[in-house]
């Protein structure tokens, strides 16, 4: 008998006989708003469970010798596809000049009526006209693999191979008999739109939209051939006014665009050059869904422009510019040593929810339990005071 009710004396959960309990109506209603409470917050500790958000952690990247893939298209408005030329440059030394493959040039109206697309050449519509034996002289300059210039193109290229300026176009066989110089003036009073993909290496470069062939000139140094632009720039009312359409390192997120898409530049001056500072970071968003991660590039950006005149800045009275230069759109790239990876992840775990649920009910129930006890004591206290 002595076991039995010591362990009795233990029972922190003391029932209380069936008889003594009273229900009050004032417990009706407190065990309501209680329910209601209940599920309110079950509900947002369920929202919460499935609420998906984005951690962002940085690391240093460890890549090595990774290429990058830069996808460009910019509508230049003043100036035709002929005399535009994109070169790019990186810090390891590799030049691509002159980028053809790959690229896009699409013939436009000044006002974006298009007129033609072409992949490469200006000539590439019209079929040279000579018999299938035939091989052109490149006039001394270093001609292509097959040895031959056929076309205008070709000499062209190789006089920009050998470092060298090249002058009068009707001074060459291949150029009078396609009518290149013809061609060319068709073309001065329109605009040209560049898009497509160059690949580079993952180290500090550049690349830029300058007109005229660019060559390797003696040094080693890259030089524009400026001859033609320089001339007939201003009476043709040549400018570098552009459009950024798309412009983004690697592959495209969804949700995230560069801060250069979208963005225009406008000038009348034909010598006049835009330079942008770009900083690419690496970046990979990973998914919840099982999506496969996308690894790809964000940058930052801070554009600088100026007249080749030099001189006072017209908005800035204490800035002065540099004289000098080439005309044209440069994008100076480097590459930041930090990855960032964005990362989906659950706000809980289903044990955190359940322990929010069961505090959340448990805490209400406590809670409810002392407000009807309060009011019922209460509500006893008044009723005695009248009776006595
Ligand atoms: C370049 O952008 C223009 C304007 O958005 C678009 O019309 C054109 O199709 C694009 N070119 C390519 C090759 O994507």
């Amino acid at each position: 008998m002595g076991k039995g009710t010591s362990f009795r004396r233990l029972d922190a959960f003391a029932k209380v006989a069936e008889d003594a309990r009273i229900r009050t109506t004032s417990g009706g209603l407190v065990t309501l708003i209680c329910f209601a409470l209940i599920s309110i917050l079950i509900t947002s500790e369920f929202l919460d469970w499935r609420r998906i958000t984005e951690t962002t952690e940085l690391v240093v990247d460890k890549t090595r010798g990774e290429r990058m893939t830069i996808h460009l298209n910019l509508t230049f408005a003043h100036i035709p596809c002929s005399m535009l030329s994109l070169d790019v440059m990186d810090v390891s030394g590799e030049t691509q000049i002159d980028l053809k493959h790959e690229m896009k040039k699409r013939r436009e109206t000044r006002d974006g009526k298009v007129v033609a697309i072409e992949t490469a050449s200006l000539n590439s519509e019209a079929a040279p006209l000579q018999a299938d034996d035939y091989c052109g002289p490149c006039y001394g300059a270093t001609p292509p693999e097959s040895g031959c210039c056929n076309t205008c193109e070709d000499v062209r290229d190789a006089y920009a191979r050998s470092g060298w300026a090249i002058g009068d176009l009707n001074a060459f066989e291949q150029c009078e008999k396609e009518h290149y110089k013809d061609k060319l003036g068709q073309q001065v009073n329109e605009g040209c739109t560049i898009a497509g993909s160059i690949h580079v290496n993952k180290v500090q470069g550049n690349f830029h939209f300058a007109p005229g062939k660019s060559f390797s000139g003696q040094g080693g140094q890259h030089v524009h051939d400026l001859n033609e632009f320089g001339k007939s720039a201003r009476e043709k009312q040549w400018d570098f006014s552009h459009t950024i359409n798309e412009m983004r390192f690697g592959d495209r997120a969804d949700g995230y665009s560069g801060p250069l898409e979208g963005t225009s530049k406008s000038t009348t001056d034909s010598f006049y050059n835009y330079v942008y500072f770009i900083k690419t970071v690496a970046t990979r968003w990973e998914f919840l869904s099982g999506k496969e991660a996308i690894e790809t590039n964000q940058y930052s950006v801070t554009g600088h422009e100026r007249s080749l005149a030099g001189g006072l800045d017209p908005n800035e009275p204490h800035h002065v510019h540099s004289r000098g230069g080439i005309p044209g759109v440069f994008f100076s790239y480097d590459i930041s040593p930090i990855k960032v990876i964005n990362r989906q992840v659950r706000n809980k775990t289903f044990g955190g929810f359940l322990v929010g649920s069961c505090a959340a009910v448990g805490g209400l129930l406590a809670m409810a339990t002392m407000l009807d006890r309060g009011v019922w004591e209460t509500q006893k206290r008044l009723k005695d005071k009248k009776t006595l």
